[in-house]
């Protein structure tokens, strides 16, 4: 049977099929092809950022948090790491125990050695010694609620030169909202978030603000586009930050200046101000 056009050169069948993206038979039923497709989306903003750690150095780190079945780094390991010889390796990092035993058992089966997977949260593995001490790409597709800031505070631990977030829903920021709602009103500002469905919405979008300013903080460069073909899902943001060692004070200044307006520097200080 000729390969399908909707399948990058490379990629193993036998992964497609384990993943349950192509049938035993080896075709791509209408789902299927709309999820490799979301998923290629993604691996096509991450290949270059691989292709320039290579020209930096051999042997690639990448850390997928928040992993579940770990789509994205099979993907990832498919078509990118397993050609290469050179020491690369993708941790996945997951704190399901039948999701990271699962991931392993597939992992063996297909022959990808360059692949762990961690039965830790987020948190945990900022201090773990089953990670190397400097990573070059962290990644977190919709990781639960706060573990995409803990995925902030591991790559500024670990010194990534990237990271690529699509967080997912984060109720903290807007339970801080909330919180603080009272003392709010007294601002103009406030009705932005005054009532209950706002305060979500604005709380969600507020949360991903202070995300990039944290990073830029951090000297890092951000940019935030929208993950077209991400039809299944509502959060669609996707975030990438490059470290370029930039001025880091005028966006420390506007984090501190945006979490006082807000009236939440006392609540969510010690995640968005806090060194690493
Ligand atoms: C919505 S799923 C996304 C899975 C995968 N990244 C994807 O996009 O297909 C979120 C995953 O993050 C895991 N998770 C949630 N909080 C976590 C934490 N603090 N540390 C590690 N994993 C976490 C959950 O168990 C779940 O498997």
């Amino acid at each position: 049977m000729p390969a399908d056009p909707d399948i990058l050169p490379g990629q193993s069948p036998e992964l497609l099929k384990e993943l349950h993206i192509l049938t035993r038979d080896g075709r791509l039923n209408q789902d299927s092809r709309r999820k490799l497709k979301q998923v290629y989306h993604l691996y096509r903003f991450i290949e270059p950022l691989l292709q320039e750690v290579l020209q930096q150095h051999p042997g690639i780190a990448l850390v997928d948090h928040g992993a579940g079945k770990s789509y994205l780094g099979f993907i990832l390991y498919d078509l990118f790491f397993k050609g290469l010889a050179d020491g690369s390796h993708i941790y996945g990092i997951e704190t399901r125990d039948e999701l990271v035993t699962k991931s392993r058992e597939l992992a063996a089966r297909l022959g990808f050695p360059a692949m762990s997977f961690l039965r830790l949260s987020v948190a945990e593995s900022i201090v773990s010694d089953q990670l190397p001490a400097t990573v070059d790409v962290v990644t977190a597709l919709h990781a639960c609620n706060t573990a995409t800031d803990d995925a902030i505070r591991f790559a500024l631990a670990k010194g990534a030169k990237f990271v690529v977030l699509v967080p997912c829903c984060q109720a903290e920021v807007a339970a801080a909202l909330r919180k603080t709602k009272g003392r709010a009103l007294a601002n103009p500002l406030a009705e932005l978030w005054r009532h209950p469905i706002h305060t979500r919405e604005f709380g969600s979008h507020v949360t991903n603000v202070l995300r990039c300013l944290q990073l830029q903080a951090h000297g890092y460069q951000v940019s935030v586009t929208e993950l077209v073909g991400w039809e299944h899902s509502m959060k669609n943001e996707l975030i990438v930050a490059t470290y370029k060692d930039l001025p880091r004070r005028a966006p420390a200044e506007r984090l501190r200046e945006l979490l006082g307006t807000l009236g939440l520097e006392e609540e969510l200080g010690g995640r968005f101000l806090a060194a690493p």
